[in-house]
């Protein structure tokens, strides 16, 4: 008891504390009339962290939008939100913090839990805000310079199975180009599951185009090789990629982008034709924005192979950095059988910079987390990245029942180990190029 009325205080003073600019007075008044309300304060927290995902069309499974969505499923966001487990965000911020980071604050996880308990009031009928609208670009105020859709609807079949596609699609672009920022929209927000944007620079791989990724020809377009394997990860959730100012990631001209869809099981027929939007920089070049990535390649106690029934770590180590960069951006990358993920830098004097830690790996809720500034890591670091892959019966995301021995492939059942970075290459070099649409 003691104990819940030190908590409510401590609660308390953290609201005073986020709030102090909007009346902590205010606010405590509202605790201590139990004035809590869903029109006041709780509609303002559901409609930035939960309608992006839980509105009609998008990704969550119902509607989070008025009081009447809420407030049936009071005890449920609760708890919800309580573990954590929503909305979905799997960096351990206590490891490092990112600019694109979806995490309640603890004083909101704490007005949703008194809230509840107060009994989930409605408050002012006349204060009730309009619910937000999605527009089709609703994070950058700038136009895309180059749409580009798949080339023709994908019928997604309903026999209830995963389907996981490739599509090729030219960008026909006539010079090579900076990209200023780079944006997935599905076409079908219900059933596109995550995207992945390859680009292809040999237009060897256009035959590619709606193949199944179990389709053995595929293992024949592998061979050649892509010249970026990945420009863009989309997973639900997932913003466009922003470059900072002054960057810009190139694009050569004819360029095919290759898009790995992932497609949710689907009871019924329906339709997909999901769309890349590039930005180009509209201002002066001075640094471009790289790919680096650590795979396979890299785990240093290889054979990667993972046997049935057992649990593997495996290490990926990167070459000591040959100058100083300036990380944007990691994703780390593994298939259903990742347990947990690490990726950290350590400089030549001993320090450890964190990169990323994923305590609980979810296949279904990759990210790429952007550094809320660019992180410089100094001339010969290494990054270090673990993997744990659990290839038991105890994982419940297996797909094998049983277990069978994994090794490495693009198939959600084979394994992947990659860390993907974007970065810029340091000091400045002083302007490449003043305009890409020149
Ligand atoms: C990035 C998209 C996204 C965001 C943001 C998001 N959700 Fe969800 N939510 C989902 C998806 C997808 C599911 C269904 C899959 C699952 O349960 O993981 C879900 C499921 C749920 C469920 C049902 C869980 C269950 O066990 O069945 C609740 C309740 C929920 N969300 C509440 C919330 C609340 C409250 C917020 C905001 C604080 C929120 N969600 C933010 C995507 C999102």
């Amino acid at each position: 008891m003691v104990f819940d009325e030190l908590r409510q205080k401590i609660a308390k003073s953290w609201i005073c504390f986020i709030l102090l600019g909007v009346g902590c007075g205010l606010m405590n008044d509202a605790y201590a009339q139990n004035q809590i309300t869903f029109n006041d304060h709780v509609v303002h927290i559901i409609h930035r962290n939960c309608t992006p995902c839980h509105h009609k069309g998008g990704i969550g499974p119902f509607s989070l939008i008025t009081y009447q969505d809420v407030a049936k499923r009071a005890d449920f966001i609760q708890r919800v939100t309580g573990t954590r487990y929503m909305p979905p965000w799997k960096a351990d911020p206590t490891f490092q913090r990112y600019k694109n980071e979806r995490l309640l604050k603890p004083h909101e996880i704490n007005l949703i839990k008194v809230w509840v308990e107060n009994g989930a009031p409605q408050g002012d009928l006349q204060k009730v805000p309009s619910p937000p609208t999605f527009a089709n670009n609703p994070h950058l105020d700038i136009e895309p310079d180059l749409i580009l859709p798949m080339t023709q609807p994908y019928e997604i079949s309903d026999t209830g199975i995963e389907d996981f596609r490739f599509f090729s699609v030219p960008t026909n672009l006539e010079k090579d180009v900076y990209l200023k920022a780079i944006e997935f929209e599905p076409g079908n927000r219900r059933y596109v599951h995550h995207s992945r944007i390859m680009v292809d620079t040999t237009n060897q791989i256009r035959g590619i185009d709606r193949m199944s990724e179990y389709d053995p020809r595929i293992k024949e377009f592998q061979k050649t090789p892509l010249a970026d394997e990945f420009m863009y990860g989309w997973v639900p959730g997932n913003l466009p990629i922003v470059f900072p100012d002054g960057t810009g990631k190139p694009l050569k001209k004819n360029s095919d982008l290759i898009f790995n869809v992932h497609y949710a099981p689907s009871g019924v027929p329906d339709t997909d034709q999901s769309t890349v939007k590039l930005y180009f920089t509209k201002k002066p070049v001075s640094r471009e924005v790289k790919t680096f990535a650590l795979r396979e390649n890299d785990i240093v106690n290889q054979p990667f192979v993972i046997p049935a029934n057992n649990v593997k770590t495996f290490y990926l180590r990167s070459a000591p950095l040959s100058n100083e960069i300036q990380l944007i951006s990691v994703l780390p990358h593994m298939h259903t059988l990742g347990q947990s993920f690490i990726a950290y830098a350590i400089t030549p004097a001993g320090e450890t910079i964190p990169l990323v830690r994923i305590n609980d790996w979810d296949f279904n809720w990759q990210s790429t987390y952007v550094f809320r500034e660019p992180l410089t890591i100094p001339e010969r670091s290494i990054i270090y990245a673990e993997g744990v892959y659990d290839n038991t019966s105890n994982n419940p995301e297996n797909p094998n029942v049983p277990p069978k021995t994994v090794t490495y492939g693009w198939n959600t059942t084979d394994e992947m180990m990659n860390l993907i970075m974007y970065y810029l290459d340091a000091p400045p070099i002083g302007p490449i190029r003043r305009d890409s649409q020149d």
